[in-house]
């Protein structure tokens, strides 16, 4: 039996119940065996889910770019760790081996110390997916500098915020980026920001479409030259298991975004052996996946999780419809790709586009087929299972979070029959609980609940950077000594979970996580606005969109309805970024509220679901009477 790759469900129940029963030994003997430390531990878990203060491998120490690249150079040097398929089909992939990414992270982060970074300095990544923004991740756990990536496709003022938060000392971006057919101008975008960010003293700007940009003299420095001139090696900095590795920031249902702190030895540890486990990698894979380094999925399982594992990982810098809709395929077909890892919004996008794209190339390489991001319906499913995996290759609905690090519950392919819609069995380690109305566990199967973890977890968010007692009030004030996720979910007969959604303010659309309470201050900002409200309803492609219920001041003027609707959706994009902007826009005259004044989301959920049939009771309403005509006029 081995019990860091699982091949077989009777190896996977041993394991798991091991992994329960007797977590600090179990975990003791995958961090002993399988990763490279400077120090061992003095103690491998204490935990107290009251503060909450978790510590893993207390007293170790390491480094996990040591990890992720240098203990591989003697047996796989030559290896290809990053495959990089750009935005055009035209221009060449880049196949970087395991020495030329030593080189390159040891490179970059010299150039980092030369510019005064120093460990537990925090750095904002802006980038879009090229190799650098790999590279500058590995260059700053090099060094012990905090990396904060910020998804290049967030608006200046989103990208502001973030950096004030974490007060970086740097940014690095690029010039600009191909999407698609498009160009956008990043470093513009840059520039923008830092009009509100005082603590920045340092820009670094790789290269990427050749514009012409404002390099303001004495912050901002191109890569490249500096790169060029830069020491080939650099000595890695030896990291407290504890110390912070990165910060990404995630929407919470209320209030500025949450800054999720991930610490090193245990994030490391958990990336890795989920990896290995629920992609089933072996030496010779390519490995895919399509999500962007600027969430928690392309840092755990496109950088880090790959990586440790001495993996071939894949980078896609466009997006699945340019050229056209065979992109995914074309790039499965070049680059022999095993195990390929997207998002349901994808793959419902795809499928829309019909089977002619897919039918062009061959597809054999497929072993494992993964989702993520949000519930997959039936539909996409079967869909991808028939056309993709030519039902040969199992899918894994992997359910995880930012704040958990990594894969939480998933299905271990080969090993786990599958069913459609459900996330399947918790991973090794993982102890989930379904909780009532009342806070109490449902034992049992064949039951729904909030979905719960109960015991610490090797890569689970540590804190939210510069503010403890948000995170202790988010994640554990919900439930006594629960880790409170934010979904629901039901355990079926055999003891699967399916994750139904957020039962929070939080709506996923395309898989991206957005609070109501930003999108609202930003429409609220709109001077003819006097309050607005924003619910999801379903979306064919996107699961969900937003549909925003927006209440104006009485001005007396009569203003053209749709222009205050782009006008609203300017402000969304300017605020937040185009993500967020709404589908729909109803004008109301009032919003329905309960006698202490907080919005009945529940109500205009349903009106914008089409689903009134049954509003509950709105008797309790403070002003029942804008029910029925938000009703009549609903969109
Ligand atoms: C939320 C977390 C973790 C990577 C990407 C999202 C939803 C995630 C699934 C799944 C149903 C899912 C949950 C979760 N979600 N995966 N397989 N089935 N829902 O990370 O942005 O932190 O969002 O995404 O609602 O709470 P995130």
């Amino acid at each position: 039996m081995s019990n860091y790759h699982i091949k077989h469900l009777e190896e996977y129940y041993q394991v798991y119940r091991k992994s329960v029963r007797n977590p600090e030994v179990f975990w003791e003997e995958i961090a002993e065996e399988h990763f490279m430390w400077r120090k061992k531990w003095d103690n491998v878990l204490s935990w107290d889910f009251t503060k909450p203060e978790v510590k893993w491998f207390e007293g170790a120490q390491l480094n996990i770019t040591e990890n992720c690249i240098d203990r591989h150079l003697h047996i796989r040097g030559d290896k290809t760790a990053i495959i990089f398929e750009p935005n055009n089909p035209e221009e060449e992939a880049q196949h970087i081996s395991y020495r030329d990414l030593h080189d390159k992270v040891c490179r970059f982060a010299n150039v980092l110390k030369e510019q005064g970074i120093q460990k537990g300095d925090r750095v904002c990544i802006y980038l879009p997916m090229i190799p650098e923004l790999a590279i500058s991740v590995l260059a700053c756990a090099r060094i012990g500098a905090i990396h904060s990536v910020v998804f290049a496709g967030f608006s200046s003022s989103a990208l502001a915020t973030r950096i004030n938060d974490a007060t970086c000392k740097m940014v690095i971006t690029s010039d600009g980026s191909y999407r698609g057919a498009k160009t956008i101008d990043l470093k513009g975008i840059v520039d923008e920001a830092l009009k509100e960010c005082a603590c920045v003293e340092t820009v670094l700007v790789a290269k990427r479409i050749n514009t012409e940009i404002h390099m303001e003299a004495g912050r901002d420095h191109w890569l490249q030259p500096l790169l060029d001139e830069a020491y080939h090696d650099c000595v890695p900095e030896v990291m407290e298991a504890e110390d912070p590795l990165f910060i990404l920031y995630t929407s919470g249902s209320t209030g500025k975004p949450k800054g999720m702190v991930h610490s090193t030895a245990g994030y490391m540890v958990y990336s890795a052996y989920t990896f290995k486990n629920v992609f089933q990698y072996r030496e010779e894979d390519v490995y895919w996946c399509t999500a962007d380094i600027g969430w928690i999925t392309g840092h755990s399982y496109i950088v880090y999780g790959p990586l440790c594992n001495g993996a071939t990982t894949v980078m896609f810098e466009g997006v699945p419809s340019y050229p056209d809709f065979g992109r995914f395929w074309e790039i499965v077909e070049k680059h022999k790709v095993n195990q390929f890892y997207t998002a349901p919004t994808a793959i419902r996008a795809l499928a829309k586009e019909g089977v002619e794209h897919l039918e062009k190339h061959d597809l054999s390489s497929l072993k494992v087929l993964g989702t993520v991001g949000e519930p997959i319906n039936e539909e996409a499913w079967h869909w991808y299972d028939d056309n993709v995996g030519k039902r040969k290759a199992p899918i894994v609905d992997t359910w995880w979070q930012t704040e958990t690090g990594g894969i939480m519950i998933t299905p271990i392919p080969f090993a786990t029959p599958t069913k459609p819609t459900y996330a399947t069995l918790p991973f090794i380690g993982i102890q989930p609980a379904l909780m009532d109305e009342n806070g109490n566990e449902i034992k049992g199967n064949q039951v729904d609940g909030r979905l719960c973890i109960k015991f610490p977890w090797p890569s689970m968010a540590r804190t939210i950077w510069g503010n403890h007692q948000r995170y202790k009030d988010t994640y554990f004030s919900a439930y006594e000594n629960k880790y409170f996720t934010g979904d629901g979910a039901l355990r079926d007969e055999v003891g699967y979970y399916r994750i139904t959604g957020r039962v929070d303010d939080v709506i996923i659309v395309s898989g991206h996580n957005l609070g109501t309470a930003p999108i609202e201050d930003a429409i609220n900002e709109h001077p003819a606005v006097a309050e607005s409200a924003i619910v999801g309803f379903p979306h064919d492609i996107k699961g969900n969109a937003l549909y925003g219920y927006v209440t104006l001041k009485e001005t007396g003027e009569s203003r053209n309805q749709n222009n205050l609707r782009k006008e609203i959706n300017q402000i969304i994009t300017e605020q937040i970024g185009p993500i967020a902007k709404l589908d729909k826009i109803q004008f109301t005259n009032g919003l329905p509220k309960t006698r202490s004044g907080k919005i009945m989301r529940r109500i205009l959920r349903k009106i914008a679901g089409k689903d009134t049939s049954n509003l509950g009771d709105t008797s309790t309403l403070l002003n029942p009477e804008v029910v029925q005509d938000i009703m009549d006029n609903a969109l």
